[in-house]
C-alpha cells in the first residue's frame, strides 16, 4: 500500500493516476534559531526567515494534491521561552495574517488555527477568527496552523467535551469509539495524519499531535526550518511514497490485497 489511502479525493493528475501520495501532512517547524545563531544573528532573526518556508510548503501542498497540512508554529510549552522572542513570534503571527490571509483566500486555501488560542491577545484572535471565516468555503487545501497547541492539551480537551456530552446526555458512556473520541479533537474534520516531518535535527515529537501519531509516518530532517525548501519537501514525499504502511497487518497482507 504504498503510501496509499483508499478514500482520496481525486485532485491532480498524479492522484487521478492513482498514484497518490500523502493526503495529511503535519510539519514540526524546528531550528530557526539555531539557523540564525549559526550566522551570527539573533534567534529571532531564524523566525522572520521561516515564514519563507512557510510559503514554500504551502506552494508545494497546493501543487501536488496534499488536501491538508498541519504546521506547528507554537507549542503550549514555548511560553517558557524569553519574553522578548514569544513577543516577536507574536508579532510575527499577526503580520503573517496580515499580509497572507487574503491571498491564501486566494488561491483557495482555507486556513484553520488548531490550539488554545484564546491564551492570546485579543486582537489576535479576532484577526485569526475573521481570517478563518474568510476562508471557510475554500477546499483545495486546509491550511492548520497550531498556536499555543499541545497533543495532551487536545486529548484532555476531547475528554473534557465528550464527558460534558455524557452528563448532557447526548452520547451514552457505551458509545464511545475511537472514532467518536476522534471527532472531539482539534483534527476531527481533516483526514488521517499520514506524513509527519520534522525538520532540525531532532527526534522527537515535542507534544505535537500525539493522538494523531497513531499511525501517521515519520520523517526526521537535519535541514533547518529556514533551509526548509519544494525540494525537501518533495524528498520526504518521496520516501513516504516507497514505504510500505502495515498497519498491523503483514507485509503478504498488505500486497494481497493490492493485486
Ligand atoms: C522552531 O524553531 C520555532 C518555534 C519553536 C517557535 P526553534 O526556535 O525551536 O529553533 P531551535 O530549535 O532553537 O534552533
Ligand atoms: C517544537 O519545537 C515546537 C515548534 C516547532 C513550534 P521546540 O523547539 O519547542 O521543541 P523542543 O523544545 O526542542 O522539544
Ligand atoms: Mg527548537
Amino acid at each position: 500500500m504504498l503510501g496509499k489511502r483508499s478514500s482520496a479525493k481525486a485532485a491532480t493528475p498524479e492522484v487521478q493516476a492513482g498514484i497518490i501520495g500523502p493526503q495529511h501532512v503535519a510539519i514540526i517547524m524546528d531550528g530557526n534559531g539555531r539557523w540564525a545563531q549559526k550566522k551570527g544573528k539573533i534567534r529571532t532573526f531564524g523566525h522572520k526567515a521561516g515564514v519563507e518556508s512557510v510559503r514554500a510548503v504551502v506552494r508545494f501542498a497546493r501543487r501536488t494534491g496534499i488536501k491538508s497540512l498541519t504546521l506547528f508554529a507554537f507549542s503550549s510549552e514555548n511560553w517558557k521561552r524569553p519574553e522578548e522572542e514569544v513577543s516577536v513570534l507574536m508579532e510575527l503571527f499577526n503580520l503573517v495574517l496580515n499580509s497572507e490571509a487574503k491571498r491564501l483566500h486566494k488561491n483557495g486555501v482555507r486556513l484553520k488555527v488548531i490550539g488554545d488560542v484564546d491564551a492570546f491577545d485579543g486582537k489576535l484572535v479576532e484577526k485569526i477568527r475573521k481570517a478563518e471565516a474568510m476562508t471557510e468555503s475554500n477546499d483545495d487545501l486546509v491550511l492548520n496552523i497550531a498556536a499555543n497547541y499541545g497533543g495532551r492539551w487536545d486529548i484532555v480537551n476531547a475528554a473534557k467535551c465528550v464527558a460534558q456530552a455524557v452528563s448532557n446526555g447526548e452520547l451514552q458512556r457505551e458509545d464511545i469509539t475511537e472514532d467518536v473520541f476522534n471527532s472531539y479533537t482539534s483534527t476531527a474534520s481533516l483526514p488521517e495524519l499520514d506524513l509527519l516531518i520534522r525538520t532540525g535535527g531532532e527526534h522527537r515529537i515535542s507534544n505535537f499531535l500525539l493522538w494523531q501519531c497513531a499511525y501517521a509516518e515519520l520523517y526526521f530532517t537535519d535541514v533547518l526550518w529556514p533551509d526548509f525548501s519544494e525540494e525537501v519537501f518533495q524528498q520526504a514525499v518521496d520516501d513516504y511514497n516507497v514505504r510500505q504502511r502495515r498497519f498491523g497487518l503483514t507485509g503478504e497482507q498488505i500486497t494481497t490485497v493490492q493485486s
